[in-house]
């Protein structure tokens, strides 16, 4: 058997799809006890998008899916793996991979969800990652797709107002290395914090039955100030540690992409790591936390403002339910 040599994956096309309703925080004030002022304060997030009811994920991952393909110039039949990372998949099974997998005519991929909430696109990432360095896959695609609406519990002020639904995609082939691609990564998963973060009914464990639906208990529940200090704590410690590692410090980065989930996490990673503002993606303000969605959301609205060029140092960060969380870090490599 011929020896395989490594080859380096890179990001070289990413696209996003978003529904087209806005919920503004005047719009919540009408919903639940609370108000403009906090919600900026506490979150930074303005507004979210929320889908049209009978809207999948699968729809939006689909549409994000097809504007990555059409960044990266891919076909969808030269695509041979589909991930999707999700916390709200259009059904427990089969996988959201598979529908979009039909919607856009990607013939001879295979493909699977992935589900580790927030960290859930760069876990996809690092998988797209290992399959195209390994030499078994040529063009993976990485579609994080949230209908976040459909899991929240509309009399919790303390979660309903921080997420919305969206999602964005990334084609990863294999670069030149010359041009960059992806560098590092560091992934972490700690079963420990599942009792802070999670969905109570609608799994293995407790099935659903009048009482899980009359408690709410197949939506979101989330312990906040917990989550919030273990959220700071890992992803600046993670960033911290992976742009250390590959001996870079703050100036040398060009764009920080991080989760985002609230701008004080954000500005405590960013201060971490020695970041301005001007390093720094915010997309919270527009869309809310679209947990696996946030990322390449964030990456597609940079791309498309013109703040990512070739060979660019990109951070990104994640922290989410599990808990799990982790860094990756990469040169651009897209048009
Ligand atoms: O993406 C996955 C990971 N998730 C995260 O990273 C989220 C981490 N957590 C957070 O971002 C923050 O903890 C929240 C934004 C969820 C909450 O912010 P906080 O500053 O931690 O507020 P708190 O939970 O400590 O609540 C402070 C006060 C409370 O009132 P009292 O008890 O002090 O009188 C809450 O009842 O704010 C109240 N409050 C609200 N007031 C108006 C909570 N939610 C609201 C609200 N509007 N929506």
């Amino acid at each position: 058997m011929a020896p395989r040599t490594l080859l380096t994956a890179g990001i070289t096309g990413v696209g996003m799809s978003i529904p087209e309703k806005r919920l503004t925080n005047a719009d919540l004030e009408k919903i639940v006890e609370t108000n403009d002022e906090w919600i900026v304060e506490r979150t930074g997030i303005r507004e979210r998008r929320i889908a049209e009811e009978g809207v999948g994920a699968s729809f939006h991952g689909a549409k994000a899916a097809e504007a990555a393909m059409e960044h990266a110039g891919a076909k969808p039949e030269e695509i041979d793996l589909i991930v999707v990372p999700t916390v709200t998949p259009d059904m427990v099974f089969p996988a959201t991979a598979g529908l979009i997998q039909e919607m856009i005519g990607a013939t001879n991929a295979w493909g699977f969800d992935l589900e580790a909430a927030c960290s859930g696109f760069l876990f996809g990432l690092q998988t797209a990652r290992a399959q195209i360095e390994a030499g078994h896959a040529k063009k993976v695609l990485v579609i994080g797709t949230e209908i976040m609406s459909s899991i929240l519990d509309w009399t919790d002020r303390n979660s309903c107002i921080l997420f919305g639904d969206g999602a964005g995609a990334v084609v990863v082939e294999a670069v030149d290395p010359s041009r960059g691609g992806i560098i590092d990564a560091i992934n972490r998963i700690d079963g420990s914090g599942a009792k802070f973060l999670h969905q109570k009914a609608g799994g293995s464990l407790m099935k659903a039955s009048r009482e899980s639906v009359e408690n709410n208990l197949h939506t979101v529940f989330q312990a906040g100030r917990d989550v919030y200090k273990y959220a700071v704590k890992g992803m600046a410690g993670v960033t911290k540690e992976i742009v250390d590692r590959n001996g870079f410090t703050g100036p040398d980065v060009d764009l920080f992409v991080p989760h985002q989930a609230n701008i004080r996490i954000i500005e405590a990673a960013q201060r971490r790591v020695g970041l301005e503002d001007s390093q720094v993606a915010i997309t919270i303000d527009r869309f809310g936390n679209t947990t696996a969605a946030s990322i390449p959301m964030a990456l597609c609205v940079a791309n498309s403002e013109g703040r990512l060029k070739e060979g660019d140092l990109v951070v990104l960060c994640a922290f989410g339910a599990g808990f799990t969380w982790g860094s990756t870090v990469l040169r651009w490599t897209a048009p």
